[in-house]
């Protein structure tokens, strides 16, 4: 008897495939899952686990609000902000495997220190994705996205950094919501692993996601619509519309963590997006980071079937020319994202 993809799901979650050993019987498969790929996730993993206990005991550890602190974007950090950065940092520069680092925290590259063994991979990180969310107990997220070091480049040159999303080697985020979750892509489809927390590990159960061609929901804070051009007003009033191709309103949903929102869109259907804010001074090109925001997801959307573009071009075509560069940001199913393209082209 054929099994349907839930069954297959749950099949594996029960047998219990973890993550490391989905990695190394990937290993034949996937380029990019070398001993090296394998070992680097696995510490991002452990970081994960420490960020997921201090996310799950916050409210009990003093670990909810600001630290008083305003970081490179000018956004007030949280406590957990800087944890989850600090939990990253410490592990991934004694692990042998990185050649620099850039966090959505850190205003400059983060360099290995002289004494600590380095390894080939680039990693930008945003730590914690959402953090307003977190005194409300509502999802937030790690996302991460790895290059190759350039061959002929040093370390902690910002060319290792300043490269298009296609290069991407992997990316992946942790979603720390009613579970904490792994999401990753290593250029052969994406996977989904939820953390077992009575073993301790991550376990296979979302297998090869697809995302359908066209979603029923659309994720944007509209409060900011006094703020956008005609033309995205129009994608925006196109999705709301009975007079589109799914001749209905799509479904609004919008947490406020772009991972979460991510997440839902890239397993029920839809499209999320951040616009440029043409009239705010701060935001002319939007809020999300292209490097450890933008790039990765669109990394994992195109891997599960899906789309994501500027307005203009694909993201993934984007060659970074600044460490904390920002983009307007429309991501989700393919359809709904031509879609975008085609209104704010204006035609
Ligand atoms: P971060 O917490 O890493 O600064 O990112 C927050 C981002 C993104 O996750 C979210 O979708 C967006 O900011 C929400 O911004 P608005 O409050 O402007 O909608
Ligand atoms: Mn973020
Ligand atoms: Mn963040």
């Amino acid at each position: 008897m054929q099994q349907t993809e839930i069954q297959r799901a749950n099949q594996s979650y029960r047998l219990g495939i973890t993550i490391t050993e989905h990695l190394l019987l990937c290993e034949d498969e996937c380029p990019a899952a070398t001993g090296q790929f394998t070992r680097l996730l696995s510490e991002l993993i452990i970081s994960a686990k420490l960020i997921s206990r201090e996310v799950n005991k916050a409210g009990l550890a003093d670990l909810l609000g600001a630290t008083g602190n305003v970081n490179v974007q000018g956004e007030n950090v949280r406590k957990l902000d800087e944890f989850a950065n600090q939990a990253l940092i410490h592990r991934m520069e004694r692990s042998g495997l990185i050649c620099a680092m850039a966090s959505e925290e850190n205003a400059d590259i983060i360099k290995i220190p002289d004494n600590m063994p380095k390894g080939n991979y680039i990693l930008a990180f945003d730590p914690l994705d959402g953090s307003s969310n977190v005194d409300a107990n509502a999802s937030i997220g790690t996302i991460f996205s790895i290059h190759r070091k350039i061959e002929q480049e040093e370390c902690s040159s910002l060319n290792n950094f300043l490269r298009y999303g296609y290069e991407q080697v992997a990316a992946g985020y942790f979603l720390y919501g009613s579970s904490t979750m792994l999401v990753y892509t290593a250029g052969k489809g994406v996977h989904g692993f939820t953390l077992d927390p009575s073993v301790g590990e991550f376990l296979l159960s979302h297998r090869s996601i697809t995302m359908p061609e066209r979603g029923t929901i659309y994720s944007v804070n509209e409060s900011y619509t006094e703020f956008w051009d005609d033309r995205t007003r129009n994608v925006v009033n196109y999705f709301k519309s009975s007079n589109n191709k799914r001749g209905k309103p799509y479904t609004a949903r919008y947490i406020g963590a772009m991972v979460a929102d991510f997440h839902r869109n890239l397993l029920y259907g839809g499209i999320y997006m951040y616009p440029a804010d043409r009239q705010d001074p701060h935001k002319p090109h939007g809020k999300l980071r292209l490097l450890c925001e933008a790039a990765p997801l669109a990394f994992i959307a195109e891997q599960a079937g899906g789309a994501a573009t500027d307005g203009s071009q694909r993201i993934l075509d984007i060659k970074a020319t600044e460490l904390h560069e920002r983009v307007p940001l429309f991501i989700g199913c393919k359809e709904d994202v031509a879609k975008a393209m085609v209104i704010l082209r204006g035609a």
